[in-house]
Parts: structure tokens; sequence; C-alpha cells
């Protein structure tokens, strides 16, 4: 445990965690653009800035959450990401952290491991945004190489850590990668733009058990080698 005092910055890093329980009440239009702004002071390698981003509130976010949810109920399998998100095959410490925080957000709101039908009722509020008020849709020139998905990752951080010091709370979605036929027909995107992920922003549902899924991390000591001679 570090002795060193927190700072404002500190405070709102180890303040976010992912939330996938929303209240209705709407995000107003420019604390959206403020994040998105926040965010894209992130560092990308010579300034290339590779985000582009789709902002779904009102009807649009419902026509797209309607039209995945339709093929997620009926023609999963059809559906797969651009990108691979798992490694195949999967291996150690990977597969232990992966099984243990779905173990962890399955008991917390009680769906069993072979309750199909629940699982597949919460697996599928992904693709309705939590029931967050906005919703975006990240995407990506696919041929941009593997640098500016380093540069995706600060702004994504940026975004939410943005949204949290303003009372947001947010959840990175890759889940949405796997609908990206019904997207990009949704959002008329060009072919060039590979969907590389969704996120729910809006107010926390406080009482919501699911928000109280807490996850843990390695200590500094199991991932970091410190060299001085
Ligand atoms: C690239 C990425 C993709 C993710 N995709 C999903 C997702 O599709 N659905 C979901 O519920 N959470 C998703 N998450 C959230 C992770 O499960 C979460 O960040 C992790 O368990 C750590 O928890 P915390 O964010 O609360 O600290 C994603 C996170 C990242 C960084």
């Amino acid at each position: 445990m570090s002795t060193i005092e927190s700072s404002p910055i500190d405070t709102v890093i180890a303040s976010r965690q992912s939330i996938r329980a929303y209240k209705k009440d709407p995000v107003p239009a420019g604390l959206i653009e403020h994040v998105l702004d926040m965010a894209s002071r992130a560092p990308s390698a010579t300034n290339m800035q590779p985000w582009k981003v789709y902002v779904l509130t009102g009807n649009a976010l419902k026509r797209l959450t309607d039209a995945v949810c339709t093929a997620f109920d009926n023609e999963p399998e059809k559906h797969q990401p651009e990108y691979s998100y798992y490694p195949d095959p999967p291996f150690e410490p990977y597969l232990s952290r992966r099984r243990k925080v779905g173990q962890d957000m399955y008991s917390l709101i009680g769906i069993a491991r072979e309750d199909h039908v629940k699982r597949h009722q919460q697996q599928r509020r992904n693709f309705e945004f939590f029931g967050a008020p906005a919703g975006f849709i990240f995407t990506i020139d696919r041929k941009l190489p593997c640098v500016n998905f380093i540069d995706y990752g600060a702004f994504f951080e940026n975004l939410m850590l943005s949204a949290k010091s303003h009372g947001l709370d947010t959840c990175l979605q890759a889940f949405w990668s796997d609908y990206h036929l019904i997207i990009r027909e949704q959002l008329s995107l060009p072919a060039e733009e590979m969907v590389l992920a969704g996120m729910a922003i809006g107010y926390a549902a406080t009482d919501a058990p699911i928000n109280r899924l807490a996850t843990d991390r390695e200590p500094v000591s199991a991932f970091a080698t410190f060299l001085d001679k």
C-alpha cells in the first residue's frame, strides 16, 4: 500500500469502475461534448488522433439498440467481431482473471452458471447500453497499425476519467464489435471504418447490485520490474 497522498486525479482514477445499470436521466449534450473534447487531449503517435466517435441518444440510440438486440436474440451465431478479443487458445494468467470477473459478476446478481436464459438477458443489457441515456460507438480506420490502438486506449481512459470527474459513469464495451454488420448499416459507416467498441455513459443507478462489482488488481510487484543497475 502506497504512503503517497492521493492527488485529485488519483482520486478520480480510483473511483472509476465499470457501471452496468443507469438511471434514465439524460446527460446534457454540452457535457458529452466536453468529455469528448477532454478525451481528445490524449497523446497519439505523431498526433494522428485515430478516434472517430458516434454519439447516440434518443431515437438514434433506440433504433440501434433495437436492431442489435433483435440480432442478439435471433441470430447471434451470425455475428462475429472484426478483431479477436480473447486469446485463442486461452492461457494463464489471463484465463483465470477473465473467469473471476465473470463469476463475481454473475454471483453478485444471483445468476447461476447454467441459467442460460438469465445469462442471455444479462448479456443483452450490453446492447441496451445497460439502460444509459447515451452511448458511443467508436471506430478506427482499418488501415491504421497497432500503434494507433495504443492511442485509442489513452483516449478511452481520458473520456472515462473526465466523465467521472463530472459525476458521470461509463462502461467500455468491446461486445458491440460483434454486431459491426448491423452497426455499419444503422450508422451508414464507410467500409474503411472498423467498429472497435461501444461505451455506455450516464448516471449510475446506485442501488443496482451489479454496480457493486469490485474488481481487484495485481500488486505493482507482480507486473513491474525495477532496474537500476
Ligand atoms: C477494451 C475493453 C472492453 C470491455 N468490454 C466490456 C463489455 O463488452 N461488456 C462489459 O460489461 N464490460 C466490458 N469491459 C469492462 C471490463 O470488464 C472492466 O473494465 C474490468 O472488469 C475491470 O473492472 P472496472 O472497469 O470496474 O475497473 C471492457 C473493458 C475494456 C477495457
